[in-house]
């Protein structure tokens, strides 16, 4: 398959340039303030997937933004791969934090990319990772190689929910009928130790108020005789969790599924530097639930974190207030078989039962979703463990994630079929974060070990 190399070495700088033209569009689905940038995004996915070979493409529209569907259909008794990726991206805030423009794409060097890194908001998660797939294909229409069906479902509200797509899935169960799910939006350990993520976490976001007094009031006057909501706020917060930082909420362990000793000495063989780790993110300590692993704590076990708080004065200089309001926004990561439905119910019920006297306390549900693990005795795995070790020259090693694709399980109820996530990324590529970026070679790599993907699935197909 020297072929490939050379398709992708010939073609490169032409791959990085669209990149970084896709890269250019503010495709942000949080604020509607970029809405007619997401609508262009989608405009331009769609017409990207036209050059790459699909026979038909098409904008999808749904009560949020649309989906682009495209597929290339060869021989209806052949398998289908059903490639799923997004096309919206994080708010780039903090935007003083960026080295460069977050919409204005630069190549740069680091440590972990010495063949230099796309910087901008999407890079890696999730536009540089969904191009890999239409790169791929364009790879295999032009060569003539390509073994199987394709259709491509690239949505524009993930990093919101995925409102329009848990709409337009079950609408659409024959249009999406497919063989085996193939999704780029995770990530893989380091570009020497290739990954295949087989666990994703689910989750539960809240956001909390605490109201005490009908106004702000002066701190002097007031102070020590009215409960202040920022006080009780952040008491009540340090209370979900217990001195060897387990949640307090009651039942919210009660489905979590503990693993075996044997699966938790497999986790333990993957590489891992804990002084790497510390050193990366300038801490001297790491922090976490007792009994566990580094590792164990960002993958199999559930979680709750402040995301954000405020209330009060914050302006430059000393202003004496009690606020009448605090807030917070929560997110509660979640393992397999804890349904974020209940779990963000008892939530809601135990905050609400521990506000003291003097103040009120509502919380309001966003979005959620269920966690995911996925087997590797079957065909779809297999096929990309063989298409990773033919082009790393190492068998990649099963790994969860801490991270959420909340739509990923219902694909798996509605489409009933397995869901490969093949990443590319790193966790130092800093996605939702000031500055991220992605590797050339982790793009390169992508494009070059997708078609394998295809060409396995397809020939294990047979034998199935
Ligand atoms: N691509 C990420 C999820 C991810 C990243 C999983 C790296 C595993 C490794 C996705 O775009 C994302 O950010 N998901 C959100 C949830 C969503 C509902 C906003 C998340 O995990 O916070
Ligand atoms: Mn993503
Ligand atoms: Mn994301």
């Amino acid at each position: 398959m020297e072929n490939r190399k050379s398709y992708i070495e010939n073609n490169k700088d032409r791959f990085i340039n669209e990149l970084i033209d896709l890269l250019k569009m503010p495709s942000v689905s949080a604020d509607s303030a970029f809405s007619q940038d997401v609508l262009n995004t989608a405009e331009a996915v769609k017409i990207s997937l036209e050059k790459a070979g699909c026979d038909h493409v098409e904008i999808c529209e749904t009560p949020g933004y649309p989906i682009v569907y495209g597929e290339k259909i060869i021989d209806p008794s052949l398998p289908t791969v059903l490639v799923y990726g997004h096309y919206d991206v994080q708010p780039a805030d903090p935007i003083d934090l960026w080295d460069s423009p977050p919409f204005d794409p630069v190549i740069k060097k680091t440590a972990e990319h010495p063949q230099g890194a796309i910087f901008a908001r999407g890079a890696c998660d999730d536009k540089g990772q969904m191009y890999m797939h239409v790169k791929a294909m364009e790879y295999m229409t032009e060569t003539g190689t390509l073994p199987c069906n394709v259709k491509f479902m690239i949505e524009g509200e993930e990093e919101v929910g995925s409102e329009g797509l848990s709409w337009f899935v079950p609408r659409n169960r024959e249009k999406l009928a497919n063989d085996v799910i193939l999704i780029s939006d995770t990530g893989m350990i380091a570009n020497d130790i290739p990954s295949i993520t087989t666990g994703l976490r689910g989750l539960s976001y809240v956001e909390v108020e605490v109201t005490g007094p009908n106004r702000d009031l002066h701190s002097g006057l007031y102070g020590g005789a009215v409960a202040n909501p920022i006080n009780i706020l952040t008491k009540m917060i340090a209370s979900l969790h217990d001195e060897d930082n387990h949640v307090t909420i009651p039942g919210f362990y009660d489905n979590v599924e503990e693993l075996s000793s044997e699966e938790r000495d497999q986790m333990a063989e993957a590489p891992f530097s804990l002084d790497a780790y510390k050193k990366a993110l300038d801490i001297d300590a790491v922090y976490g639930e007792k009994g566990y692993t580094t590792n164990e704590r960002n993958s199999i076990r559930p979680t709750l974190d402040v995301n954000g708080i405020w209330g009060g004065y914050i302006g430059e200089g000393a202003k004496t207030v009690i606020a009448s309001k605090a807030n917070a926004k929560i997110s509660m990561r979640l393992v397999p078989n804890q349904d974020w439905n209940d779990i963000t119910e008892l939530f809601k019920n135990h905050f609400e039962s521990i506000a003291p006297k003097g103040v009120t306390v509502k919380v309001t549900p966003h979005h959620g979703g269920q966690g995911y693990v996925t087997p590797i005795d079957n065909i779809g795995y297999q096929a990309a463990s063989k298409a990773y070790t033919e082009t790393f020259g190492k068998t990649p090693i099963p790994q969860r994630s801490g991270g959420s694709i909340p739509i990923v399980s219902l694909f798996e109820k509605e489409l009933e079929s397995k869901i490969i996530l093949m990443g590319f990324g790193l966790d130092s590529d800093a996605i939702h974060s000031p500055n991220e970026h992605f590797g050339i070679f982790n793009y390169l790599k992508g494009i070059e070990t997708i078609p394998l993907f295809y060409k396995y699935f397809t020939e294990l197909s047979k034998n199935n």
